[in-house]
């Protein structure tokens, strides 16, 4: 179960004018908690004018560099990210949630594997922390990756991407693509999309020698750069991919929702080995809501339906979801729902976040 500990702030270190990037200090005692896996993220919650306010960052570091730090890009009227960029500082302390996310593959010393990796903006947040724990984990693994920015100034973990390639010459390869910025070469200029991977696949890289596939940015490039992918024949299997969960807020994917066929019902819910029951009145809420409605804390973070944290198992009923983007097909198979994207289409839903 995820849960929250309140964890001091190490560091804020600015990584560009629109992002910084914050450490925390993780007790002793909490250390097997905040273990995490590349590519995996935090939830981080806090009051800001009297309100309760939780968004979900990805974590830059990687396992093997001994220190838990995410990526905050200030976002156009974000209240989080705007606090962070602008008041957060050493020594202040936040509500961090324990690691969550499945955007990884198994690392082994012994893979000899290509890897290849399409980011856009702050999407390389999650990607620099696998890319990082590819090259000091996969000894004889390579790494290749497509970053797309607006200009030279934007770019986040510049430096280190850097000093990366210095580092692991040989093993990493850094293409820049720049949306508004003149770039010597045409292939370099513009935005990464499925023309753009067809010509990378025609000098730079070449599909069928690539084991894994990562890619994090907006949701079009993802489609985009996934269908491109499938279409020149590559196993979905080896296409990993995350929505930006940075800076989600409630609204995102919320698109659906009028056309949800709700009904009244009464909800179960399970949590930690307590059982509890309500009725769902509006139609409009998801159950993750009408829970919160009569004041239970269930876990959640992005209400986006991309972060998974408020997972859980349907045992009777039946639902219809507004969104999945956390969800894989085994799960739902097995009956996990999202229930900050779950409406009841049956009259009792027992729902236990503890399977
Ligand atoms: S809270 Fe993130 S998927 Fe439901």
């Amino acid at each position: 179960m995820p849960k929250f500990h309140h964890l001091k702030i190490k560091e804020v270190r600015r990584e560009t004018d629109e992002c910084v990037s914050v450490a925390f200090e993780v007790p002793e005692a909490l250390q097997p908690e905040y273990q995490f896996t590349q590519g995996q993220h935090l939830t981080l919650k806090t009051e800001l004018d009297g309100e309760e306010v939780r968004r979900s960052y990805s974590i830059c570091a990687s396992p093997y560099d001994g220190v838990l730090r995410v990526a905050i890009k200030k976002l156009e009227g974000g209240r989080f990210s705007t606090f962070a960029n602008e008041k957060l500082k050493a020594g202040d302390a936040l509500d961090v949630m324990t690691p969550m996310g499945r955007f990884f593959t198994e690392l082994d010393p012994a893979n000899e594997k290509s890897y290849v990796a399409f980011a856009a903006g702050s999407g390389i947040t999650p990607v620099l922390s696998i890319m990082k724990a590819v090259l000091q984990r996969e000894p004889k693994s390579e790494f290749t990756l497509f970053y797309g920015n607006r200009r030279a100034d934007t770019i986040i973990f510049h430096e280190e991407i850097e000093g990366l390639k210095n580092e692991y010459m040989g093993r990493l390869s850094v293409h820049h693509v720049l949306s508004r910025e003149l770039q010597g070469s045409d292939l370099f200029s513009g935005r990464i999309d499925g023309k753009k991977l067809g010509a990378f696949c025609d000098r730079l890289i070449d599909p069928e020698e690539v084991d894994e596939y990562f890619l994090c940015g907006p949701e079009a490039m993802i489609h985009d750069i996934r269908d491109t992918l499938a279409g020149m024949g590559v196993d979905k299997k080896k296409i990993h991919f995350e929505l930006f969960v940075a800076g989600l807020n409630g609204k995102t994917q919320k698109k659906k929702k009028a056309e949800a066929q709700s009904v009244a019902a009464t909800i179960r819910i399970t949590l930690d080995g307590n059982s509890f029951e309500f009725p769902l009145t509006s139609a409009e809420d998801t159950i993750l809501e009408a829970a919160q409605k009569v004041g239970a804390n269930l876990p959640f973070a992005c209400k986006g339906g991309v972060c998974c944290t408020c997972r859980a198992k349907l045992l009777e009923g039946d639902v219809e979801m507004e969104a999945n983007y956390a969800l894989e097909p085994d799960e739902l198979e097995a009956g996990y729902i999202l229930t900050c994207q779950s409406h009841p289409k049956t009259g009792r839903v027992v729902v236990d976040f503890d399977s």
